[in-house]
């Protein structure tokens, strides 16, 4: 079946061990399911993501991001996503649309307007049925993806974004709890600072209904 479900969040919300857990859920339950995700997504968007995510890259400016970003969703829509729900497969994006106007819009000030349209340009109108924003508090989110990075060597040099200051993510957060206001029925909040299996369970009760 069709379905398009992508996950948002501060660092550190538990994006990528719950997407794990919805996959298992949706294909014991007998459907084709694919994971992807933005930054990255597909070999291009791979590619733009080590741009974006390189602490090095001190000097990219916001206007830069924003297109890299555009660049890698108009690539990554074509390549991945419009095939993978042709293909009648549920699709679980990890971050999407709502990033951009999250990160970019509210936490680093960029015009939503220009966002909006861009958006809309490169997406080619493909909206999810359902957003999962998984909520916490900054301080929980950052002190598990710092201590992620810390685990694995390799992820120190994909930290600009974990490297920004607390009240960046701050910014992000508010913006995801404006935004899912602002589109309630599309966008679910769902506490992540809650233990693992607890959050699975609501996760499992918000998708069921869109299960044949
Ligand atoms: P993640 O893969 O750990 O979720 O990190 C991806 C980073 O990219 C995250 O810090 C947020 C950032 N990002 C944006 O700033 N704008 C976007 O539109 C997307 C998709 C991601």
């Amino acid at each position: 079946m069709r379905l398009f479900i992508t996950f948002e969040g501060i660092e550190g919300s538990g994006k990528t061990t719950q997407i794990q857990l919805l996959r298992s859920h949706v294909e014991q339950k007998g459907y084709r399911c694919q994971i992807t995700r933005e930054p990255g997504g597909c070999r291009i968007g791979n590619k733009i993501r080590d741009i974006l995510m390189d602490s090095d890259n001190e000097t990219l400016t916001p206007m830069s991001e924003l297109y890299l970003i555009m660049a890698n969703r108009a690539q990554h829509v074509t390549e991945v996503i419009e095939p993978a729900l042709k293909a009648q497969k549920i699709l679980i994006c990890d971050r999407f649309h709502d990033a951009t106007i999250a990160y970019q819009g509210f936490a680093r000030g960029m015009a939503l307007d220009l966002i909006e349209t861009l958006n809309q340009t490169v997406t080619k109108g493909v909206k999810p049925d359902l957003t999962i924003l998984l909520d916490c508090p900054v301080e929980v989110g950052l002190k598990r993806a710092r201590g992620r990075m810390a685990a694995e060597d390799s992820s120190w040099k994909e930290g600009r974004f974990e490297g920004e200051r607390g009240d960046f993510h701050q910014r992000v957060r508010d913006a995801y709890l404006t935004i899912a206001k602002a589109e309630p029925d599309r966008i679910k909040v769902v506490d992540g600072s809650r233990d693992g299996h607890t959050v699975e369970r609501e996760i499992r009760r918000l998708v069921n209904p869109f299960l044949k």
